[in-house]
């Protein structure tokens, strides 16, 4: 059983590496959202919890997700798989504290570098260096994958260091997270993806724009997938990140159902006339309603002009390809 939470795909990617046949990944967000908290380990079943590090320590939803779990039999094994863009800090630590307060063991710590999403600070890395360090982060997946099969157990605690960049960072978050730098500008044509993708649930469509509806976030990047989401002044004309596995066909990223058995993909049928193939999630399509095929119905005035099917980058109806992430 692996649990996951993702913003721009690197932690899905990561979940789904550690998968073993017949075995079910869960995305935290969902299930909060949905309020399911209680899950039956099969004995000798690993159990992992696959998401991004966030200024040094845990998304709020992985924290909000950790404190609700109910496990009637404790996992036999139990592991972290953190994703950074250069370092955890102290973030396995933090879960395994998170953890422990709740009755459950943490028994290994794993991280992996992957592209840095973080585009309130950072540029994203060009592709050629997004494929390199995405090449690097695939092999060690493979290796920590071997780990996880043979259950093996490392120390979870953080260095000092870890532990002292981890407390200096954390207040960060929670001054960051706030909702009300975010909007959307004029490139924006009210397709929804932004507010389908949330990882908080907190975005709404009002009169065809994006509004926030809660104070804080996540901050987990998925709604600045696309180009039309700005921070403040912090992101505009910045490129925007998103892992290949949202973009390929045959991903397995199904908002709809939070718990996913390895990798499903729609077929002909699903696309329909569109002609393409969605990766078992809407959400690859750039269109607001994918699922009804090549006649896409787009939302908006503006979004009507750009009724057309899926063929290439300039086709699609986002506001700029280059920077949605529907590459
Ligand atoms: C709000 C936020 C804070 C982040 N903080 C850190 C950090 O402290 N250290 C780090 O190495 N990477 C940091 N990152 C980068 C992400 O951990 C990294 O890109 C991760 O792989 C993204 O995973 P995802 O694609 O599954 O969302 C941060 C990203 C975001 C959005
Ligand atoms: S164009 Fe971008 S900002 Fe506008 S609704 Fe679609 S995803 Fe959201
Ligand atoms: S508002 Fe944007 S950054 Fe915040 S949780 Fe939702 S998708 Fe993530």
């Amino acid at each position: 059983m692996v649990f996951y939470f993702s913003g721009t795909g690197n932690s899905l990617q990561a979940a789904q590496a550690m998968l073993s046949p017949g075995e079910k990944l869960y995305d935290m967000a969902e299930c909060l959202w949905k309020k399911e908290f209680t899950f039956h380990v099969a004995p000798g079943e690993a159990v992992g919890f696959v998401f991004p590090v966030y200024f040094g320590g845990l998304p709020a939803a992985v924290e909000q997700f950790v404190d609700k779990l109910d496990m009637p039999i404790k996992p036999f094994y139990s592991y972290g798989l953190l994703t950074c863009g250069g370092s955890p800090s102290g973030a396995g630590e933090a879960l395994y504290t998170r953890l422990k307060k709740r009755g459950f063991p943490l028994h290994a710590v794993f991280s992996v570098v992957m592209p840095d999403n973080y585009i309130l600070l950072y540029k994203i890395p060009e592709a050629e260096e997004q494929a390199r360090i995405l090449n690097k982060a695939a092999l060690w997946l493979d290796h920590i994958k071997k780990q996880v099969d043979q259950r093996s157990h490392n120390d979870v605690h953080a260095s000092l260091k870890a532990r002292m960049m981890t407390a200096a960072m954390r207040p960060m978050y929670e001054r960051a997270r706030t909702t009300k730098h975010f909007y959307a500008d004029d490139q924006c044509v009210g397709c929804g993806l932004c507010a389908k993708r949330c990882t908080a649930h907190v975005i709404v469509m009002e009169d065809g724009r994006p509004t926030w509806t809660e104070d804080k976030c996540n901050l987990c990047m998925a709604c600045a997938r696309c180009g039309a989401i700005q921070y403040g002044k912090k992101t505009a004309g910045k490129k925007r990140y998103t892992n290949p596995i949202l973009k390929k066909a045959g991903g397995s990223h199904d908002q709809d159902s939070h718990a996913v058995a390895g990798g499903h993909e729609h077929g002909a049928d699903t696309a329909g006339a569109a002609g393409h193939v969605h990766g078992g999630d809407a959400d690859e399509c750039c269109c607001p309603a994918p699922e009804q095929g090549g006649g896409h119905d787009h939302g908006t005035a503006a979004a009507q002009s750009a009724v057309h099917d899926h063929g290439g980058d300039e086709e699609c109806c986002c506001p700029d390809p280059t920077m949605t992430g529907e590459e």
